[in-house]
């Protein structure tokens, strides 16, 4: 075990550099595809008892994820996992918790089939998105295909980019952190939390294991549900931590309700680190630096 903490420590210092980049304040998407996309994501026929959008577990108000530790999909039925957050999740190199599908597209034909989450068919959103004139208009189109719905939403998706965090503007040489981020941001590079949690979302680029030094319990719906290899027990696509403030309850079974518990736990089951009190405090004030600007507002609020 001390050999794996010798090479997580080197590692740390060899990515002592930022390793990351700013999110853009900008990204290229069709305007009209994504407008039509928004109205798709807020719209609750999409779902097959009418009781869910896809806005009811990714909720603007919660960092766009849901405060619950297991979401809760039709008929009240409690899915096996928690939400994440859709912000930023065009720069993550695969989707879902462990990385079954590559793109948005393949996400969101999972999401609609799911009988737990919106439990739909293809013929079913068609014959529901053509019933009313707004989306003939909107596609400009006299009949919607399940891929229109699907690209449509994809875009929308794709626009929810989170730019201008405090972090990105300190990486920009624009702002200083404070003392207590500095230090936070130091030992989140020393300890090694950098070696996994690297790239423009800090994290969503690679797959690793939740328990590389203590064994973590609780593994459902990892790499290993979907491959059947020893090897990709625990293993889950390493989660963004751009605005992870904002989406309490933490990790794939929603198991951390506090953001300092979760710090505690990364360190404890992965680097085998025992932080004290102020070492906590002060990876907190550094991740809550990666809260960045929410473009999208929606008008209702
Ligand atoms: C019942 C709640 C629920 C609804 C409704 C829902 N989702 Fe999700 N979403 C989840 C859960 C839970 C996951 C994680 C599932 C997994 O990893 O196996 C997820 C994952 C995702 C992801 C992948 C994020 C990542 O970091 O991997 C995206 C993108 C997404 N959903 C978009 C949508 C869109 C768009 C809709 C509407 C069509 C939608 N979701 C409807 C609960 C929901
Ligand atoms: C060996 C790779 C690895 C290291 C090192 C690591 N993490 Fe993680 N981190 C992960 C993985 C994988 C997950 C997802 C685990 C899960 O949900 O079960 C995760 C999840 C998290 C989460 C919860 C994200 C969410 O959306 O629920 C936070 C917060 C976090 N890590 C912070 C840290 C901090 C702080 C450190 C350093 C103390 C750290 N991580 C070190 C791989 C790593």
């Amino acid at each position: 075990m001390k050999k794996v903490i010798l090479i997580l420590t080197l590692v740390g210092f060899v990515f002592a550099g930022d390793l990351t980049t700013p999110i853009p304040r900008k990204i290229d998407i069709n305007n009209e595809l994504a407008l039509a996309g928004k109205e798709l994501f807020f719209d609750k026929a999409l779902s097959y008892d009418k009781s869910l959008s896809c806005a009811s577990c990714h909720n603007p108000k919660y960092g766009w994820a849901d405060n619950r530790a297991k979401s809760i999909g039709v008929k009240n039925q409690i899915d096996d996992i928690n939400t994440p957050t859709v912000l930023n999740s065009i720069f993550n190199f695969r989707q879902f918790w462990n990385g079954r599908v590559d793109t948005l597209q393949k996400q969101l034909d999972d999401t609609f089939h799911n009988p737990i989450e919106m439990a739909m068919s293809r013929s079913l959103i068609e014959k529901r998105i053509n019933y009313t004139s707004k989306y003939k208009k909107l596609f400009n189109k006299e009949y919607i295909e399940y891929k229109d719905v699907l690209d449509a939403i994809s875009e929308f998706v794709k626009s929810l980019i989170t730019p201008d965090s405090k972090f990105d503007k300190f990486l920009r040489d624009e702002v200083k952190l404070s003392k207590k981020e500095r230090d936070g941001y130091k030992l989140f590079k020393k300890i090694g939390c950098i070696t996994c949690h690297n790239g423009i979302n800090m994290g969503g680029n690679s797959f690793q294991k939740i328990g590389t030094i203590y064994k973590f319990e609780d593994c459902v719906g990892d790499k290993f549900s979907i491959t059947k290899k020893e090897i990709d027990r625990c293993v889950f696509k390493v989660p963004t931590l751009r605005n992870i403030a904002l989406t309490a309850p933490y990790f794939h079974n929603g198991s951390s309700k506090t953001l300092k518990d979760a710090i505690i736990k990364m360190a404890h089951f992965n680097l085998g680190f025992p932080l004290d009190k102020e070492e906590v405090e002060n990876i907190e004030a550094f991740l809550k630096t990666l809260t960045g600007e929410i473009l999208y507002r929606d008008e209702d609020e």
